[in-house]
């Protein structure tokens, strides 16, 4: 199993504004590279709060691209996701999951969205490994997680990130937007999880970093 985590933020770690506002942070050329990443895992990972803001595809959209589109993963403890939203409604095409901890969605189910029940964190949200290891049953072995800053605060919280894909626009949000990286409770610089920097690129007039586990 293997999880990159995406982040597309400000110069300041922003991934939207204080309203939630965040198309387009990034240029062109970084969300062409999102792209081509998407196409090379087996599923793209969101939170509920970023597909009830922003109704993203998810989907692989390069010129002349025909290869096969990822499966889209929505965590979303209390199936929130809204039937007419374009992930419901493209599930038959795309393979769609909602990970939750109840009981399947009759509307969902019937829209071809597969919902994985996860066992939860102090009756709250699915536990993490448990996700990981239900999407690896269903033949999901590598993760391209893209969000929000909760989920991705969660998955580097339980030191389960191997790779992170970081585009940083030339722009400042400010301490009231919505942060890349939720919180992850280090209480010493020795707890933060730690990374290494294995590339560096630039693409239009974003900076865009690759970074393995250290
Ligand atoms: N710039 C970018 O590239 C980018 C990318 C993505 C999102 N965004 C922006 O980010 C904002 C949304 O981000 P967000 O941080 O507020 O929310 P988020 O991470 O997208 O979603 C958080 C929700 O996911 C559910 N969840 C289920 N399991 C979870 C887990 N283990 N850990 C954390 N959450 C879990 C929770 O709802 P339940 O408790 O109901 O399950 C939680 O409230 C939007 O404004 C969106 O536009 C920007």
């Amino acid at each position: 199993m293997s999880v990159t985590l995406k982040l597309a933020t400000s110069l300041d770690g922003r991934i939207a504004t204080a309203s939630g506002e965040s198309r387009w942070i990034t240029g062109a050329e970084s969300r062409e590279q999102v792209h081509r990443l998407r196409a090379a895992h087996s599923a793209v990972v969101i939170g509920v709060e970023t597909a009830l803001a922003d109704d993203p595809e998810l989907t692989v959209r390069l010129p002349g691209y025909a290869g096969r589109q990822p499966a889209r993963v929505v965590l979303d403890s209390r199936q929130r996701l809204r039937p007419d939203c374009k992930l419901v409604a493209t599930a038959r095409e795309i393979p769609t999951y909602v990970v939750a901890t109840g009981a399947p969605d009759p509307t969902l189910v019937a829209a071809g969205v597969r919902v994985l029940m996860v066992p939860s964190v102090g009756g709250e949200r699915p536990e993490l490994k448990s996700v990981v290891q239900a999407l690896g049953g269903e033949g999901l072995s590598d993760l391209f997680v893209e969000g929000g800053g909760q989920v991705g605060g969660s998955f580097l919280r339980c030191g389960l990130v191997d790779a992170i894909e970081w585009f940083r626009a030339p722009i400042v949000i400010g301490g009231e937007g919505r942060p890349g990286v939720g919180a992850l409770a280090v209480a010493a610089l020795a707890q933060a999880p730690h990374f290494r920097r294995v590339e560096v690129g630039v693409l239009g007039d974003d900076l865009w970093e690759r970074y393995a586990r250290g």
